[in-house]
């Protein structure tokens, strides 16, 4: 079964800004890039590196650890030395509240 669970404010979460969400599903890093909003697992596909100690840019997310980058809309892996894709999750706004779909 689906549930939808709060991480915060829409207008809290500033442009190129990140926030982590626990769940019981794992860590999912929750991006701003302008007015979109994206979750990821926040776990590098490469070697488990947390996505939220890197970078936002031009859509994409880069692992600080070894410098593979990630479609934020896809989770498509785009560069080495990662290759597998990483999961993304359905967001949406309710209420001004950013909200993500988990399963
Ligand atoms: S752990 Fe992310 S690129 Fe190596």
């Amino acid at each position: 079964m689906s549930t939808f669970i709060k991480v915060c404010e829409y207008k809290k979460l500033a442009d190129g800004s990140m926030r982590t969400v626990s769940t019981k599903h794992g860590n999912i890093v929750v991006v701003r890039e302008g007015d979109n909003i994206y979750a990821l697992a926040n776990e590098c596909t490469h070697e488990e590196f947390p996505l939220s100690e890197g970078w936002i840019e031009d859509g994409c997310i880069h692992c600080a650890f070894h410098g593979a980058k990630f479609d934020l809309k896809t989770g498509e892996a785009l560069s080495l030395p990662a290759y597998e894709n990483i999961v993304t999750y359905p967001v949406r706004i309710n209420d001004g509240m950013i909200e993500i779909k988990v399963e």
